[in-house]
């Protein structure tokens, strides 16, 4: 069960009403997340707690929030972006966690937190920060999030199928991802196409 209060709730509803694709693309990361990280407690991979498992899905659910700060006509550019644009896109990461942390309990803090700002850090330093000592849950919300910006239809271009996504990720075309997250991607996505 994931805890959200009135103020995150209206959150979503902005980003639901302003960028629906951002909102059904958060839905969809934390869908596959939460397979993923359930499939990894259950052969033994990791031990998080229920707690654990739920304060990892809010993460994802809220991972893009912060895109509510990025112009929309930037988020659904098909061309490429300027320099300028592209700085504004990445800052979106630091808005997600500076937009919803007063709205979390301590407990969930830290996770919800690196998950919001790293998730777009890569091991081999690629990532936006260029952090390369990122938690393993902020690992599969990663991998899950590039999965699902390749998979599913965007405004602009339709999604690849699911052998091409995970053959994009495997060749590292957005960053290098870790074998044993990518084992347990392929695992949770042969079940979709
Ligand atoms: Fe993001
Ligand atoms: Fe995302």
């Amino acid at each position: 069960m994931i805890k959200m209060t009135d103020g995150l709730r209206n959150l979503m509803e902005e980003l639901r009403i302003n960028s629906a694709e951002t909102y059904y693309h958060c839905i969809n990361v934390k869908e596959l997340t939460s397979k993923m990280i359930r499939k990894m407690n259950a052969e033994g991979y990791t031990n998080y707690s229920p707690e654990q498992v739920a304060q990892i899905c809010k993460g994802a659910l809220l991972h893009d929030i912060g895109k509510l700060e990025i112009r929309n006509f930037i988020l659904t550019k098909a061309g490429p972006l300027t320099p300028e644009e592209k700085q504004n896109i990445k800052s979106h990461a630091k808005y997600s966690y500076e937009m919803i942390k007063d709205e979390l309990d301590d407990d969930e803090r830290e996770i919800v937190k690196n998950i919001c700002r790293y998730h777009h850090e890569r091991i081999d330093g690629s990532g936006y920060e260029h952090m390369t000592d990122i938690p393993l849950y902020v690992q599969v919300v990663s991998i899950c999030d590039v999965f699902a910006a390749l998979y599913f239809d965007r405004i602009y271009r339709h999604g690849v199928n699911c052998d091409e996504a995970l053959q994009m990720i495997e060749r590292g075309e957005s960053g290098k991802f870790g074998g044993d997250v990518l084992d347990y991607l392929k695992k949770v996505t042969a079940e979709l196409d």
